[in-house]
């Protein structure tokens, strides 16, 4: 340990103060950490007073932090550090279906329901009909594929976000893939909407003239027997926002066309009247390792 601190020794200093780490990866995390702070401040040079007004940034962003709301994971999302992390975890291998973060509005088990079904209970906004495959990165179809659904209303909230206004599980759904591996269900078309902002990453997002929205999504969680689970969503092409997402979260191999279809035999086909919106996207997965 040095005995004359100095912004020349101070990196190796503190990096050596976690040399008898017992867990090796724990040491490599901290000095790896270590490093990049203090060549953090070596390159901003932050006065005593940006770094008090920083302390107080984190602070007040865990008082904002309880068990439903996570004020420290939407920080790591605006700071585009979610989406880094998912990339680099899943790094695609040809083929599979890109991931995406989670989000904080996966909070309730999504009510089952089988194929065909709507998960929109409220029945105002544009009818669509979301379809695809689930499969396995060599074509073969997943049979007993579970697919976890959720997504906000055609005006933009989740139900957890309006409990007296929407019913509960609106928007949300857990299917079981058929003998082909096929899915479909009925929603609405979703809606761009702003991520929280009533908190401390608000303020932030205010402070550098950056809008809170997403673009229109859907989220899925996809399993199967011997595959490694797979959290995405699917992007509606065009919508607003779809260049600008908040969060980052947008890959192109996600953004799929919700088609308007005006034909009332082929809304018959699905228990609708036309005009409707048809998104087809197939879910691949990734044998386990
Ligand atoms: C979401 O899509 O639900 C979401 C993701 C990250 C931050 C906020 C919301
Ligand atoms: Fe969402």
């Amino acid at each position: 340990m040095a005995t004359d601190f100095t912004e020349e020794t101070a990196t190796a200093a503190v990096v050596e103060s976690f040399a008898n780490t017992p867990d090796p990866r724990l040491r490599e995390l901290l000095g790896c950490l270590v490093k990049h702070l203090h060549a953090f401040a070596r390159e901003a040079e932050p006065t005593i007073g940006e770094w008090e007004q920083a302390i107080e940034f984190l602070t007040a962003t865990g008082q904002k932090s309880d068990a439903e709301r996570q004020e420290f994971i939407l920080l790591s999302d605006v700071l585009g550090v979610s989406m880094l992390v998912e990339t680099i975890n899943h790094r695609k291998t040809a083929g599979a279906t890109e991931a995406t973060v989670l989000g904080p509005f996966h909070m309730t088990v999504s009510p089952r329901r089988e194929l065909g079904d709507t998960i929109d209970l409220i029945g105002t906004g544009p009818q669509t009909v979301v379809k695809g495959r689930v499969l396995s990165v060599d074509g073969t179809p997943l049979p007993a594929a579970e697919l976890d659904v959720w997504q906000a209303s055609d005006q933009g909230f989740y139900d957890v976000q309006q409990p007296g206004g929407q019913p509960r599980g609106n928007g949300r759904g857990l299917f079981t893939a058929d003998a082909d591996g096929a899915f479909w269900f009925r929603t609405v078309l979703p809606s761009y909407y702003p991520i929280p902002t009533d908190g401390p990453v608000g303020s932030l997002l205010a402070a550098t003239k950056r809008h809170p929205y997403r673009p229109a999504h859907i989220h899925f969680i996809a399993t199967a027997p011997g595959h490694s689970p797979l959290t995405t969503h699917i992007f509606v092409a065009g919508s607003e926002y779809i260049e600008s997402d908040a969060v980052f979260a947008v890959k192109r191999s996600l953004i799929v066309d919700f088609t308007r279809v005006d034909d009332p035999a082929e809304a018959v086909g699905y228990g609708l009247t036309a005009p409707f919106h048809l998104a087809t996207f197939d879910i691949v997965l990734q044998p386990a390792p």
